[in-house]
């Protein structure tokens, strides 16, 4: 008689729960799911029998490693339109626009609103697919989703019911962030106090009470949102009861980091102007710093986040893809791993944890991120010799299957 429904085995497992071996590593190990959780796992030899009767199914890793799904803890997925002409702008032979001055000039974020705006619930929707599967493609099984590309209650609220319906459709694990306060819409330029009460009176009373909302977001930048105004929005957040995130100190320094810890906030991200302060108040506040060496690389950028001062302060570090049609058009999650470790100076270990263990953190989510009696049952199996060829790879993704609730999935 099955004790389980399904067995992985012949290959090694990376638990990424943290100890004494590097990864978590269990060599030559096997994991058995149950009702889309892990139930047990160990070294093969400790298994109660033959494998083929502690499962009804048996799945080999073929000699590879099995790690958690891995988690994008910071997109901007769901959008319409595309931004190629201002990347041309930048890059063209008659000098270069900056991404503020685009922005400065009403295009940048506001040129995807105006496109996102006109874009109908079916196409959103075909975009973020098209993307997700991308993502799925490497290995992740947990996203983020931001708003903001709406700035107003409908476009806000079809952004996240967009993302809503796809986790439904895809069974990938989906969180739903409120990102209003990305930009000022038009209609209230030159009144960003005003805007601000607008989403703390009307737009996100409204779209949590849809259920639609599972954490709050700001860009806190000299062409986002003041100090005073993202404390504002995040204080109606914990009236309502949600976690807040915050884009920090991306472009200038801007005690971002502090502000975050201050609000007690599930991560801070981006991060590459933030000082030794800024490092401090995380730890103290348990914060993770996500980090998006997407957006770094895109913007040309050549300040790297303080990492260091993470290490030694014991902040958890995170890396997203950030995927966005401005700063970061990034699909691949284990291409940010080579870029944090390459660009950023991470190990591939520390790199692997980001994608994981403390992406869950930076999402609030206990049940995954590691391999470990009880977490859900999101898995990724590679065809490689170790996991450092995780971060090693420049936009290839070895990966043999993905597994989502204990279900396998089809990769298109
Ligand atoms: O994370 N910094 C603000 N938001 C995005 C960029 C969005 C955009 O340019 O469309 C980011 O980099
Ligand atoms: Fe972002």
């Amino acid at each position: 008689m099955a004790q389980w429904d399904s067995l992985w085995i012949d290959g090694h497992l990376a638990t990424m729960v943290p100890g004494t071996a590097a990864y978590g590593a269990i060599r030559d190990g096997a994991l058995a799911v149950q009702d889309g959780r892990i139930a047990w796992l160990g070294p093969r030899r400790e298994l109660p029998g033959e494998p083929a009767r502690c499962a009804a199914t048996v799945h080999s890793l073929g000699g590879g490693w099995l790690t958690p799904g891995l988690i994008d803890c910071h997109t901007h997925l769901v959008f319409a339109g595309s931004r190629v002409h201002e990347f041309e702008a930048r890059h063209g032979s008659h000098g270069s626009q900056g991404y503020e001055d685009a922005a400065r000039q009403g295009g940048g974020i506001l040129a995807t609103v105006a496109a996102t705006r006109g874009a109908s619930p079916a196409t959103l929707m075909a975009g973020a697919r098209t993307r997700l599967q991308a993502l799925l493609a490497g290995g992740v099984t947990t996203v983020e989703v931001k708003s903001g590309y709406g700035l107003d209650l409908d476009t806000e609220r079809r952004l996240l019911q967009v993302a809503r319906a796809l986790g439904r459709e895809t069974g990938m694990g989906i969180r739903c962030t409120f990102l209003g306060a990305h930009a000022l819409p038009a209609g209230y330029a030159g009144r960003p106090d005003d805007y601000i009460s607008f989403l703390c009176d009307t737009v996100l009373p409204a779209l949590a009470a849809e259920g639609l909302v599972d954490a709050v977001d700001a860009f806190h930048e000299r062409i986002g949102f003041s100090t005073a105004q993202v404390e504002r929005l995040f204080a109606r957040a914990r009236e309502l009861g949600l976690p807040v995130k915050l884009h920090a100190d991306q472009l200038s320094e801007g005690g971002g980091a502090q502000l975050a810890a201050r609000c007690g906030a599930l991560s801070a991200d981006h991060l590459e102007y933030s000082s030794e302060a800024g490092a401090a108040a995380l730890a103290a506040a348990g914060s993770v710093a996500v980090l998006l060496p997407g957006a770094f690389h895109t913007l040309g950028e050549t300040r790297v986040p303080p990492i260091d001062a993470f290490r030694r302060h014991g902040v958890p570090m995170a890396i997203a893809t950030d995927c966005n049609p401005g700063s970061s058009p990034a699909l691949s999650l284990p291409l940010m791993m080579n870029f944090a470790c390459l660009r950023f100076g991470l190990t591939p270990g520390e790199c692997l944890a980001g994608v994981t263990r403390c992406a869950a953190r930076a999402l609030g989510l206990g049940d995954r991120g590691t391999l470990a009696p009880g977490q859900r049952a999101d898995l990724a199996a590679w065809d490689i010799g170790t996991p450092a060829e995780l971060s090693y790879w420049l936009g290839y993704h070895p990966l043999r299957q993905a597994v989502i609730g204990g279900r396998p999935v089809t990769l298109h």
